[in-house]
């Protein structure tokens, strides 16, 4: 089906759809389905039902099987999968058929539940695959025979690009970690797996050529002063794309130039502009400045590269980079200036252009095509080439416009390396929070654009960068459930939040039988502890956003240890509870547990202790949550802004005994490219520093300070002697901020208790 009449039908669909759809019609079901049409019955599925594939059809088979699969991953229950039956009336009615019918578009593909058999009908490989993983998504998570609602699906992606982007530069991922990604992102129907497999902190793919890019570019010293790194062979790179071809994900690589080039100069000095034979692989995070130069021996290396890249991954785009090339280097250097002169090119931007271009007409002449950041969009770019934009999504609209395919990649709104909640469970990342509602709310089109222009939008994509995300299991947390509201937005043609949030009860019961390490922010529990007459008053909370959305959502919970479950006690207002009790408790929407449980034990210093992630930060330079690499973890990430460390607790008691106590850690402050000179330090009173303490302002006269020991932060957190306060009366804001003496490290407050008498 050519696109417009695509579009044509998706929007007949939305027609369709704005009858709402019961709820059990599609039993959670993400992305939601272009068009359901509900009927009357049911099909029963249990341990009696066969699959049956059309006779020598291996990609029904390999999808018939995958649904098994899935089922028994998630229900527990497993299938036989047989040859259909020649004859259609010998089939039993217990049957589930795959079949292969023309006239759907590339992806697109029809279910038809009846109470006497289902049918999953599509042209394509895809087309089966994405019918079986609607139907695994329409039986209940849990049990191994359930009820699927009679029903007529007919469904087909907006977008044909619904990519993720795994950064395996700065944190490297283990294959079977991609292999697990690969295979979560197709039960989303997610189909790009955007590799950004070389930066400067790391250059991850081994090339024969030159080995040197990996046994130099691979491994990096850290702060700490361990080697941090790794590769993934040739071997390991074939097997991945396999699996994903088996999963219909398209892999597309990353290879970055002119800039983010700093492991591979490392590894070969000459192919820089600079001539630095002691560049090392970075442990920096932020913006480096070297460049490739513009020697033909550089393009004849990168091209080089590329072959192999070629031989690798089948996929039509090879992503190049092209962002943040900062043209420090090519401005400085001689020999780049008098090679740009014999060029005839002037200018840096012009410079840039000159490279993107003769990258680009490489991979047209290998019938492939590049992509890159928006930076590439300079005049000359090739029509061919795909423009990503992520400074913001005009990029995208400007390339369309001039007639480039584009793909919406844009920061904040699909950067995932932004917390998600405000809730304390959120692993290190950047501070400003991109929840699933931002990212489901965002919005791909642009309405000035033409029906034509609007054909060059190929999809969109969202990007894990993992300076921040050390383990494949932080960039599961960080990816789900956001790449669900991802997925909706690519995959659908109609959105509702409050009906995708009652989807993802059921999608979270699956991530959950999956081991999936979502994050759990929009149902998850959000406590806050007083302390109060006989113990603690807890607060439990987090419902607002589901309440704004028309849901009913209710909190229970146990005070005897026991799981909680629908019929626990409602919560209705703050407890009271001894110290030392156990609370439990999980959001419900009607009987169904929507959160993980969570549980706590408050301590006598509940209600007392402020974590910094509870206080306000002073600025809003660069906030970020953070944690020490060595010792023992925090409860939860520092939340600091690196620009100002400075905190504020907003309306203490003070009185006339008032003590201050705080635990600290020193961070490594390993960035490149802030402006630095603006960072207050050497304002310190001893050589190590101190933690000084405020009242009504940062600037005031400070109160007292708590000396940070010589040895502090060495390992991990530590909590520094007690401050006395001067009296005092009344109600203040107390300020906490680091006096030091240099950047490195990075004081970061833990926690602070401010207590008063
Ligand atoms: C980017 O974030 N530099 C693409």
């Amino acid at each position: 089906m050519i696109r417009r009449e695509l579009r044509a039908a998706v929007r007949a669909a939305a027609l369709i759809l704005s009858v709402a759809v019961p709820i059990t019609a599609h039993c959670g079901v993400i992305p939601l389905p272009a068009e359901i049409v509900a009927e009357v019955g049911s099909f029963n599925v249990g341990a009696a039902t066969v699959v049956h594939v059309p006779r020598g059809d291996a990609d029904a088979d390999q999808a018939a099987r995958y649904l098994v699969e899935l089922w028994t991953r998630t229900n527990g229950l497993t299938l036989p999968v047989t040859v259909s039956p020649a004859n259609p009336g010998a089939a039993s009615t217990d049957s589930i058929s795959f079949e292969r019918h023309s006239g759907f578009g590339p992806e697109a593909y029809e279910i038809n539940v009846a109470p006497h058999g289902v049918t999953v009908s599509a042209a394509s490989a895809a087309g089966l695959f994405y019918g079986a993983v609607t139907l695994w998504q329409l039986l209940p998570p849990g049990g191994a025979a359930g009820q699927i609602p009679a029903q007529t699906i007919r469904d087909m992606p907006t977008y044909a690009w619904r990519g993720l982007m795994l950064d395996s530069a700065r944190h490297f991922q283990s294959p079977a970690f991609i292999r697990s990604m690969i295979d979560w992102m197709a039960l989303h129907k997610l189909n790009v797996l955007h590799w950004h497999l070389t930066d400067d902190q790391g250059w991850r793919l081994e090339i024969r050529k030159y080995p040197r890019l990996t046994s130099v570019g691979a491994w990096r010293v850290d702060p700490g002063g361990a080697r941090y790194g790794g590769f993934y062979t040739q071997g390991e790179v074939r097997d991945l794309v396999r699996f994903a071809a088996s999963r219909h994900v398209q892999i597309v690589p990353e290879i970055e130039m002119p800039g983010h080039a700093t492991a591979a100069i490392a590894a070969y000095p000459s192919m820089g502009a600079a001539g630095d034979g002691a560049l090392r692989v970075s442990a920096s995070w932020g913006v480096h400045t070297h460049l490739f130069n513009l020697e033909p021996g550089t393009f004849e290396f990168l091209e080089n590269v590329l072959g192999e890249v070629l031989e690798l991954f089948p996929s039509r785009y090879i992503h190049v980079g092209g962002d943040e090339a900062v043209k420090d280097e090519w401005n400085a250097s001689p020999t780049v200036q008098a090679r740009a002169r014999r060029l005839g090119i002037h200018g840096a931007d012009a410079m840039q252009a000159y490279f993107t271009q003769k990258i680009a007409k490489f991979l047209s002449a290998h019938g492939r095509r590049a992509v890159g950041w928006d930076e590439i969009m300079q005049p000359g770019l090739p029509s061919d080439a795909v423009v990503m934009a992520w400074r913001g999504a005009s990029g995208a609209h400007a390339a369309a416009i001039k007639g480039n395919d584009t793909v919406l990649a844009p920061d904040p709104a699909l950067y995932f390396d932004h917390r998600q909640s405000k809730l304390a469970a959120e692993p290190p990342g950047r501070l400003i929070i991109i929840s699933l509602e931002d990212v489901y709310r965002f919005e791909p089109g642009d309405p000035a654009l033409s029906d034509l222009q609007r054909r060059h939008i190929l999809g969109l994509q969202a990007e894990l960068w993992t300076e921040y995300m050390t383990t494949g299991q932080r960039v599961e947390w960080m990816a789900l459930p956001r790449a669900a509201a991802l997925a909706e937005v690519g995959w659908s043609s109609r959105r509702s939040w409050p009906d995708f949030l009652r989807r993802l009860v059921s999608m979270s019961a699956r991530y959950r039988a999956l081991n999936l390490d979502y994050a759990d922010s929009v149902f998850g529990i959000d406590a806050h502890f007083a302390r109060a007459a006989g113990g603690v008053s807890v607060t439990l909370g987090n419902l607002s956003e589901l309440k704004d959305a028309g849901l009913d959502p209710s909190i229970h919970y146990t005070l005897d240890g026991r799981e909680p479950s629908a019929t626990s006690a409602l919560y209705e207002a703050p407890l009271t509870v001894p110290v030392g009790t156990e609370i439990r408790a999980a959001t419900f929407l009607g009987p169904q547990q929507a959160s993980r449980t969570w549980s706590s034990r408050p301590d006598a210093h509940a209600g007392v202790r402020r974590s910094s992630h509870e206080l306000e930060l002073c600025g809003n330079g660069v906030g970020l949550l953070l944690e020490p690499s060595t010792g023992a973890a925090p409860d939860a990430p520092l939340a600091v802004d690196i620009m100002n460390p400075c905190w504020i607790y907003r309306d203490v008691e003070l009185g006339s005994a008032g003590r201050v106590t705080a635990a600290v850690a020193a961070l490594p402050f390993n960035y490149v490219g802030l402006d630095a000179a603006k960072i207050r330090v050497g304002d310190n009173r001893t050589p190590v520093g101190e933690l000084e303490v405020h009242v009504d302002g940062c600037d005031t006269a400070s109160l007292g300070v708590l000396p940070l020991a010589p040895a502090a932060g060495k390992d991990g957190i530590t909590e520094l002697p007690a401050l006395k306060l001067p009296p005092l009366s009344g109600r203040h804001d107390v300020c906490l901020r680091f006096a030091r003496p240099r950047l490195d490290p990075l004081w970061a407050l833990d926690w602070v208790e401010i207590e008063n008498q």
